[in-house]
């Protein structure tokens, strides 16, 4: 992200800001509600535009990419959501499944793929269970195997830990970490200092608008 700034109709945004996430890096994004972290998520997978400068993620730049191409940019891209967006009346395999589906992967690598992501997020004998058939902590979980399962060059997760326990937050984090070690990047925000604090990872601190890259 070079000098963008993006502002709402409406209201505040985001101000020249300037950071490179390297591959396989884990990042934390912090600062107080309203400071502009979702923005800053929205612009990397290009559901917004800048209006100055330039986000670029992977090989797409936000000067150059054609609107048909960012579905292209969002299969790079596993997005992690504080309030899960799993389909109510799909199961945990048919949540999971969807990315897959919708890039045309076939019947049989589908279910290898689906049951590995559950495997990997400990959620194997759930696969028929509705989103609201699983704790919040399940819940989030599944949503990492729906992003894992696209295999991901970064994985973006937006207060992934907002709606959990302390300790099943904590949970979460380590597994992001192990996915992180695995090779793909994470960029996570967060307003739980506590959570984050000591995790030996690089923090990105913003305050209205205006980021601080540590
Ligand atoms: N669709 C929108 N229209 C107008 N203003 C918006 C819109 N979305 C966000 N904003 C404003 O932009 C600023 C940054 O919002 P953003 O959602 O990026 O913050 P955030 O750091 O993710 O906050 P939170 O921790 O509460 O999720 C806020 O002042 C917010 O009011
Ligand atoms: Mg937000």
């Amino acid at each position: 992200m070079e000098n963008v700034t993006y502002s709402y109709e409406k209201g505040y945004g985001i101000k020249n800001v300037n950071f490179t996430i390297d591959d396989s890096e884990f990042t934390f994004l912090i600062g107080p509600t309203g400071s502009g972290k979702t923005t800053i998520m929205k612009l990397i997978y290009m559901a917004l535009f800048p209006q100055s400068g330039v986000v670029t993620t992977g090989k797409f730049s936000s000067d150059k990419i054609k609107k048909r191409k960012i579905p292209f940019l969002r299969r790079k891209i596993g997005m992690i959501f504080q309030d899960y967006h799993l389909l109510q009346d799909r199961n945990l395999y048919e949540n999971i499944a969807l990315p897959l589906y919708v890039v045309g992967t076939s019947h049989s690598d589908v279910s290898e793929r689906v049951e590995e992501a559950i495997d990997q997020v400990s959620l194997t004998g759930k696969e028929e269970h509705l989103p609201n058939e699983l704790s919040g902590g399940e819940q989030q979980r599944a949503c990492i195997a729906r992003a894992l399962v696209k295999e991901p060059e970064i994985i973006l997760a937006d207060e992934p830990t907002g709606n959990l326990d302390p300790i099943t937050s904590f949970e979460l984090l380590k597994l992001l970490e192990s996915v992180n070690h695995e090779g793909t990047a994470v960029l996570m925000a967060s307003h739980n200092y506590n959570l984050i604090k000591g995790r030996g990872h690089r923090i990105m601190e913003i305050q209205q608008g205006i980021l601080r890259n540590n």
